[in-house]
């Protein structure tokens, strides 16, 4: 896997460890040049000539919609296999060829795959670069890095916060890539999760020997008062191996506007979405709630971010 090193052009992006504090003021500065263009109205066409292929083993809204959207307001075109039971893959495709054949077409290919690691195998077998959507349990790096741009623009630093995760931390990719990134920043993190759901003990082993402050414990309202941002997660039923072991973890803590008046007035919450029902629609209308705002800067970053892989971008941090 490639490190970034300050030059994103023709490169896979598959985990979060490629990126340094270095890389992603690169990408968010053009992220924000991308931003104020779109906000001011104006048509761009930095990706006119340039193909992306979106190549979905796994449902998706967000992710999918959010790369369509950002190729084509940057006047690129798109091939949307967003089910691939729809395409050759049904008649037992395996992935390299599958890639093989779309980088005949396109210029980068986004993949989402349910298994760990199948991002990498894309990017073994594909001469343009793959871009990972969310591979199964392990890593979705675009994900992260739009949080992290979300953290940046709503409490104006990174540095010193107190992050909280709660819900899924074992099979939660989002949170796996996020917590990576935000090593790099000197936070301190908190772990809200039910035993069985609690974050992967290596990643935790892992940070540590970065010298990342992590706690972790049950009980949500014992860290709140002191949260400055709350990362909400939904329990990943796909990723259960049966009925009963989702169920027993099912809305083991949900997010109420009761539970909302004890936290920090300049707390945010987040949550990559899709939610169930890990917070009350209640919820929705504080200020303090940016999950939306997430949505917004992820069209934002995945822009800059192909705007960086195919070389067509405008700014330099
Ligand atoms: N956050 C996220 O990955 O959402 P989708 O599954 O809708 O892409």
């Amino acid at each position: 896997m490639q490190a970034i090193n300050g030059d994103y052009t023709g490169k896979d992006i598959l985990a979060t460890s490629q990126f340094t504090t270095h890389d992603i003021d690169i990408l968010f500065a053009e992220a924000n040049r991308i931003r104020t263009k779109i906000e001011r109205g104006e048509v761009l066409t930095s990706l006119q000539g340039q193909i992306i292929a979106n190549l979905f083993y796994e449902p998706s809204t967000r992710t999918a919609s959010s790369f369509v959207a950002a190729a084509q307001r940057l006047g690129g075109g798109i091939i949307p296999i967003s089910d691939v039971h729809y395409s050759s893959v049904s008649k037992g495709e395996n992935l390299p060829d599958t890639v093989r054949t779309l980088e005949q077409y396109a210029d980068v290919i986004i993949l989402r795959h349910s298994e760990q690691g199948q991002a990498g195998v894309a990017a073994a077998a594909a001469k343009k670069p793959i871009i990972n959507a969310g591979d199964g349990a392990g890593e979705h790096p675009t994900q992260a890095l739009l949080d992290l741009y979300t953290i940046l623009r709503e409490c104006g630093r990174v540095h010193d916060l107190t992050v909280t995760m709660v819900g899924d931390l074992k099979y939660g990719r989002t949170v796996h890539s996020l917590v990576r990134l935000l090593a790099m920043y000197g936070v301190k993190i908190n772990y809200v999760a039910p035993d069985s759901l609690r974050m992967p003990p290596q990643l935790v082993y892992e940070l540590a020997s970065r010298g990342l402050q992590q706690h972790e414990t049950t009980d949500l309202e014992s860290v709140l008062a002191d949260t400055d941002v709350l990362y909400v997660t939904r329990v990943q039923k796909e990723r259960f191996k049966s009925e009963k072991e989702y169920l027993a973890v099912k809305g083991s803590y949900i997010l109420t506007p009761e539970i909302m008046t004890r936290a920090s007035r300049s707390m945010i919450v987040m949550h990559p979405l899709p939610r169930v029902d890990e917070i009350d629609p209640g919820v929705d209308s504080d200020p303090r709630a940016v999950y939306f705002w997430q949505v917004e800067n992820g069209l934002y970053l995945r822009a800059a971010l192909l705007s960086l892989v195919l070389g067509k971008a405008g700014a330099r941090a």
